[in-house]
């Protein structure tokens, strides 16, 4: 079987899909680039294709359906990049690589810190050999109330990391689960909003939840609350988050994800004049930490999504049971 992989990085991609593709008898097309219609040509006889977070329309979706691919596989957890109805459409069956939940948590608690404890100040400053007081007073984690929202793999694995800090974690999802009632106490979204100190979003992005954060919600927040979101940009509206930001309301963020970061994030922009004025305005502020979606970049994350994604493909050919198939 073939399978056609694009975004392979060369740095930390390649050799891991080789020796999988090797182990697995699968025979791979590498390409660098994320797929378009230029390059829609290198999925030709491969029934299977493996992407990351590059978006997949509904026009993308028909050149590979023409070219005769049957199966999609993300190297991501999230797969909000894809359209699934024209997946549907044209009968591509579409399946992710949900790596452990570690890395993001761990990412998380560390925005978490570096949000309480004012770090991108420090950091500016001591590179600068600014080494005064005045501005970077912190607060401590064990004074604080921590809200999560959306308690699956993640969320669950952070509050079970902040349970050791000794901060009130309380919790928020559509499906309450026993098991993290030992760390947090659910409540209802409203009131997760007006008691949490720290808001930290863990839910896949939906029709339903899209600015799940905005105007009307932070006004029913704490002043000072501080937001942060390693789950998808498009849960917090960006013009309501800025004005926030402005007025004092919300008193610090960290984000991973952004609104709009598609084309943006994985690629080096240092030279070009970019069209995304959130997120300039966003990197512009001390109190906000902005980072380009790599809360997953581990080395376990890499190698975990190269080898599952591709045994995926390889459960997909031989018509066995897939448990990454999520369309
Ligand atoms: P999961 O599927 O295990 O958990 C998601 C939870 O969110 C579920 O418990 C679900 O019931 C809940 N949920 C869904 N809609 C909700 C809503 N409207 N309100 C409240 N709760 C809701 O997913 P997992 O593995 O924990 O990942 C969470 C998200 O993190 C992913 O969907 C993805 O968007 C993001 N992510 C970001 C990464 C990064 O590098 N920054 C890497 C991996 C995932």
């Amino acid at each position: 079987m073939r399978v056609t992989v694009y975004n392979c990085r060369e740095f930390d991609e390649k050799e891991l899909f080789e020796r999988y593709g090797k182990e697995l008898g699968i025979e791979l097309v590498l390409c660098a680039d994320a797929p378009d219609l230029h390059n829609i040509c290198l999925a030709q006889g491969s029934e299977c294709v493996d992407i990351i977070t590059s978006r997949i329309t509904r026009e993308l979706m028909e050149a590979f359906h023409k070219n005769g691919v049957r199966y999609l596989t993300t190297r991501t957890i999230g797969y909000d990049h894809i359209d699934l109805d024209a997946a549907r459409e044209f009968g591509i069956r579409v399946g992710n690589a949900p790596y452990g939940p570690n890395g993001v948590a761990d990412y998380t608690v560390m925005l978490i810190l570096m949000s309480i404890r004012k770090m991108k100040r420090i950091m500016e400053r001591t590179n600068i050999q600014d080494y005064s007081l005045s501005g970077i007073q912190g607060r401590e984690l064990k004074d604080l109330t921590v809200g999560v929202i959306g308690t699956g793999r993640i969320g669950k694995t952070v509050l079970r990391s902040l349970s050791g800090f000794g901060c009130k974690l309380i919790a928020y999802d559509l499906y309450e689960q026993e098991e993290v009632r030992q760390y947090a106490a659910y409540v209802p979204l409203e009131q997760l909003f007006a008691q949490a100190d720290v808001i930290t979003l863990h839910t896949p992005l939906t029709e339903e939840n899209y600015h799940l954060i905005n105007e009307k919600s932070i006004a029913g927040m704490k002043d000072g609350v501080t937001i942060i979101n390693t789950a998808r940009g498009a849960l917090i509206d960006s013009q309501a988050l800025i004005g926030a930001i402005e007025s004092g309301k919300i008193g610090a963020a960290g984000l991973d994800v952004v609104e709009n970061e598609f084309g943006l994030y994985y690629y080096d922009h240092k030279s070009d004049i970019l069209d995304n004025r959130e997120l300039a305005i966003l990197r512009s502020f001390p109190n906000v930490t902005v980072s380009h979606h790599m809360a997953f970049y581990t080395d376990d994350c890499v190698e975990t999504v190269v080898r599952d994604s591709l045994l995926g493909c390889k459960y997909f050919a031989e018509g066995k049971e897939n448990p990454w198939e999520v369309a």
